[in-house]
């Protein structure tokens, strides 16, 4: 039979077509192991179910020969050292699909927090600021009519952007290619991120985590945007410099931000946690009982179709 590492102790069912066909090594809660412990635990494996806070670096990799098959239980993979993983001729798999609807509704529902200052609205009430109805009270932004650049139009940038434009917000967007069912169904724009980052009422950041895109929006990208611009982030928290997005919120240069995920996560920058004008959440964007579960059923499938020499649904390497 062969060997498998799980992570976290999942609940009871969401692994259940793994039993019997395989031996499993479960992590316990809150157990943070060392990339040296890590490989330890992984050395004598057949596959691995990992989670996005598991880091599996050469370190890992370099103890764990046996390792046949990482199942990543996430869609993002900057976890995993992708390349170090090619070399070896360990498949790589992920989750994505199942998570997209429920990612974009989260956004949608930070938007709204955002931009109508609901958590704030619901302070001032709550510390018994409430004195009566007033033309002036806590004025937000409706989301119709607002131009929203949405940053990596993917399968949970897309999303978004069908949900915002069926609510009547304008859409634009900038990605590595043209998405031409988008535009379609949308009359959404390709715009460069610059021209996004300067006229946008709205940034959402979609966008994979990798070299490339990490700090993609620091100081000067904070200073180009309108200082009434509000930022989304549910992709991963380092693509934004959160020392930039704090100061930048500080002195006024921007609207505000709404937050699923942080750079150093699970820290959060105490200024930003200050800010009225930030609303965050513990990294929840796919956190229903449907993606969650899905994602382990695929987990599950990517898992034994590598074991079996079969072709995983979703692959990465
Ligand atoms: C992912 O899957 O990459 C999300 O960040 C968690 O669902």
């Amino acid at each position: 039979m062969h060997k498998i590492y799980i992570t976290y102790p999942f609940p009871e069912g969401w692994l259940s077509s793994l039993e019997g066909k395989v031996e499993m090594e479960v992590q316990l809660k809150n157990q943070f192991l060392s990339s040296s412990e890590m490989g330890e635990r992984l050395k004598d494996k057949d596959g691995a179910i990992v989670l996005l806070a598991n880091k599996i670096d050469k370190e890992v990799l370099d103890k764990a020969n046996n390792l046949k098959v990482i199942s990543n239980y996430a869609v993002g993979y900057d976890n995993i050292d992708i390349k170090e993983a090619k070399k070896r001729g360990i498949i790589v798999t992920n989750t994505p699909d199942i998570l997209t609807n429920a990612t974009a509704e989260l956004t949608l529902g930070l938007i709204f927090t955002l931009i109508r200052r609901i958590i704030e609205s619901g302070e001032f009430l709550r510390q018994g600021k409430f004195t009566g109805w007033e033309p002036d009270l806590l004025l937000g932004y409706e989301l119709k009519d607002r131009l929203v650049g949405i940053l990596g139009a993917g399968r949970i940038g897309s999303a978004v952007a069908e949900k915002l434009y069926a609510l009547g917000a304008k859409i634009v967007y900038c990605d590595s290619s043209r998405k031409e069912e988008l535009e379609k169904g949308t009359g959404a724009k390709k715009k460069d991120y610059k021209w996004i980052l300067k006229n946008a009422d709205i940034i959402s950041i979609h966008l994979p985590l990798n070299e490339e895109t990490y700090h993609f929006i620091g100081q000067k990208e904070l200073s180009m945007m309108k200082n009434t611009a509000f930022l989304i982030n549910t992709g991963r928290g380092p693509i934004i410099d959160e020392v930039a997005l704090a100061d930048a919120l500080r002195i006024g240069k921007l609207g505000g931000a709404a937050l699923d995920v942080f750079e150093y996560e699970p820290g959060v920058n105490p200024h930003l946690l200050r800010l009225r004008n930030v609303v965050v959440t513990p990294h929840i964007a796919s956190a229903t009982y449907r993606a969650r579960k899905g994602m382990a059923k695929i987990a599950c499938e990517n898992l034994l179709a590598a074991l079996e020499g079969k072709e995983p649904q979703y692959r990465i390497v």
